[in-house]
């Protein structure tokens, strides 16, 4: 089969690249595992990493990565078929209808839409954010539409469509869409765009509604919960972190390792199961900065390194849109449909120096 990543240049596009050459398999039209023959990344951008022929070795030995921290995770590179499936790179804009086309064709197509305009950048620039998200997105899902009801259609969304005064404290499926974020609302239309495709069998769509994901390596984005990352990966690197929230300021968040792993895991699962519902939050833990500063000294005093300071640099704009967003997340209905759990925090924090440290 054909698996297409929207976003393949990205965080976690690129990381679920590397656990689809891992796996070698996915669940197909047909209902059945189903070997990969091709991988296509989707991406209006690719870091030098990426074109500089980061597949290109059939071997496996994953040349030259680790040493790039930007976009360096280790790569392995071959699936339990023995066989290597080096990822076409398509530069491309899902803005592009045609080229959303070309690329979702054949008969035997997986899909995982991630392409998407981040908080940050939706705000300062709404026009956009409807282009990108709102159009490109359904470029996407027309595309996908055009290879049968049975192909299936992962979507990356965002708790960034929950807020506003009626948010309970903790988030659970069903609790009412109140984005107060350009971005939240393009997640949340798209999540009932995926649904409603679904139940009139256009194609087999899911929806997963991500917490903040760490430890995003590189550097800081333009997403509003850029921090999240940054009280992270800055102090492990020696560097201080400079914070613009509230030390308390408590968020959900989860490994990227979870994230890839119950996005195959959603593509995997019999639509049955999921109802009309076709959007399930995935679990997370709350943690404050605080917290983070606690992990991060412990992993350094385990590991004999010194981290760098986290330093209070209070910013109103970002505290502004992260007061409106949900704190806590029951990943109660993602549990009993068998996605993964975040592993604990230092975990997470080891499994990001595996890969990228
Ligand atoms: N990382 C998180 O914390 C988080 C949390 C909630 C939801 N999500 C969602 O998960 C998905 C992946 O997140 P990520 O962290 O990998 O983000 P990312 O920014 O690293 O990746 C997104 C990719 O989309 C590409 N893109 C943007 N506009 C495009 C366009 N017009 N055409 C083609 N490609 C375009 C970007 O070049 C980028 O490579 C996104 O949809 C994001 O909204 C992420």
């Amino acid at each position: 089969m054909k698996v297409i990543i929207t976003g393949g240049g990205g965080f976690l596009g690129f990381q679920l690249c590397k656990k689809l050459q891992q796996i070698g398999t996915l669940t197909g039209p047909s209902g059945e595992p189903e070997p990969i023959d091709e991988i296509v990344l989707f991406d209006a951008h690719f870091s030098e990493t990426i074109q500089q022929g980061l597949f290109d070795d059939p071997t496996g030995s994953a040349r030259g990565l680790s040493s790039s921290l930007d976009d360096g995770p280790n790569l392995s590179t071959s699936n339990q078929q023995g066989s290597f499936v080096e990822p076409t790179l398509l530069t491309r804009d899902i803005t592009e209808r045609d080229a959303v086309f070309d690329a979702i064709d054949g008969e035997d197509v997986s899909v995982f839409h991630l392409a998407s305009m981040v908080s940050g950048e939706c705000e300062l620039d709404f026009d956009n954010a409807l282009s990108v998200n709102l159009d490109g997105g359904r470029h996407v899902f027309e595309a996908t539409r055009a290879r049968g009801p049975k192909s299936r259609l992962v979507f990356a969304s965002s708790i960034a469509c929950f807020g506003g005064e009626a948010m309970p404290d903790t988030l659970t499926d069903s609790t009412k869409h109140w984005p107060q974020t350009t971005y939240g609302m393009t997640k949340s239309i798209c999540e009932q765009l995926v649904n409603d495709y679904s139940r009139k069998s256009h194609f087999d769509g899911r929806s997963a509604r991500l917490p903040t994901v760490i430890i995003r390596p590189g550097k800081p984005n333009a997403a509003a919960s850029s921090w999240a990352s940054g009280m992270f990966r800055e102090p492990l690197s020696g560097e201080p972190c400079y914070l613009p929230v509230h030390r308390d300021q408590c968020h959900p968040m989860t490994g990227y390792r979870t994230v890839v792993d119950s996005l195959v895991a959603l593509h995997d699962l019999d639509g049955k199961l999921l109802g009309n519902d076709r959007a399930v939050g995935l679990p997370a833990h709350t943690v404050t900065p605080n917290e983070a500063e606690f992990v991060v000294r412990q992993v350094g005093e385990e590991r004999d390194f010194l981290p760098g300071l986290l330093v209070d640099e209070p910013d109103d704009r970002i505290q502004g849109i992260v007061n409106q967003w949900p704190t806590a997340v029951d990943g109660s209905r993602a549990a009993k449909l068998g996605l993964p759990e975040p592993p604990e925090l230092n975990r997470i924090v080891s499994e990001y120096l595996e890969d990228f440290g």
